[in-house]
């Protein structure tokens, strides 16, 4: 057992909890992040009876007193963050003439600033220690274009650039940084997009198209690749953006 620390924004759901079982089975202890109360409690307590130490901080990562709140828990409960994965994002669905100015704001506070908040808290633990890993969540979306994601789309191609700029500032910290590119993944925030589409079922035979494996992906698949970019089997890898997407990128 290590005694080293994961902070995961998204954490009670999705592949932000699967990333959080991954690295808690690994021995990792884990800080959860999230809005869901609810959810992000239950999240704490699956992962308590990994046998690690799980915290679930209710956090709002557009919020930077609340992320700054978040990293102080962390500092006094662990002393220390050697892995942040940025994971939580908020997808509105809409061309450029249908996003609102509301929307647009909102979206952009979470999926990018969100980011700018959670580093500028979590990074000086990993400054001070010499050392640390961030993997950035970003999407398929970013590089591949499908209707009326505009908002969302833009921000997570903008998560890409962010994470080179990252990799290459941060590098004399020892912090490596890169991004993970799910494709159409099952979880419960794609579940609820092919439930809202006007045809369910043709909805997701479409997504599953995408791969050529001619299926969804699962949380444990896109988590496997988190856990692997900040682990020391990825020593050299920086910058990179690791496609997570069932071969929706080469076609
Ligand atoms: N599921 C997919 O197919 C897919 C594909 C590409 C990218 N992604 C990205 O993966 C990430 C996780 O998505 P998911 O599919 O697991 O979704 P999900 O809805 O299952 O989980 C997202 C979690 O983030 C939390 N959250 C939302 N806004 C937050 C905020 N401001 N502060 C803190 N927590 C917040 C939610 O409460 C939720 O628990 C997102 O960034 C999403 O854009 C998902």
């Amino acid at each position: 057992m290590s005694n080293k620390v994961m902070i995961v924004s998204g954490g009670a759901s999705g592949l932000g909890f699967a990333a959080g079982v991954k690295f808690a089975k690994n021995g990792y202890n884990v800080v959860l992040i999230d809005i869901d109360e609810e959810k992000g409690k239950k999240a704490e307590q699956h992962i308590n009876e990994l046998g690690v130490e799980a915290v679930f901080c209710l956090c709002d990562i557009s919020n930077k007193e609340q992320v700054q709140r978040a990293a102080r828990i962390t500092q006094e409960r662990f002393g220390r963050a050697d892995v942040l994965i940025n994971n939580a994002g908020l997808e509105v669905r809409g061309s450029i003439m249908q996003c609102t100015e509301e929307d647009w704001e909102r979206l952009y506070d979470i999926n990018l600033k969100g980011i700018y908040n959670m580093a500028r808290a979590f990074v000086p633990m990993m400054i001070k220690q010499g050392a640390g890993a961030i993997v950035n969540t970003g999407s398929i979306l970013g590089y591949r274009t499908v209707g009326e994601r505009a908002a969302y789309s833009s921000s997570k191609g903008a998560i890409d650039t962010l994470t080179r700029s990252m990799a290459f500032d941060l590098a004399d910290n020892h912090i490596r940084v890169n991004c993970v590119v799910p494709g159409a993944i099952d979880t419960p925030l794609l579940r609820g997009s092919i439930n809202d589409s006007p045809d369910p079922a043709e909805t997701e035979r479409f997504l599953g198209a995408k791969s050529v494996f001619k299926r969804l992906g699962t949380s444990e698949e896109v988590a496997n690749v988190m856990y692997f970019l900040a682990s020391e089997e990825a020593s050299f890898v920086t910058g990179a953006a690791y496609f997570v997407d069932g071969g929706w990128s080469i076609l």
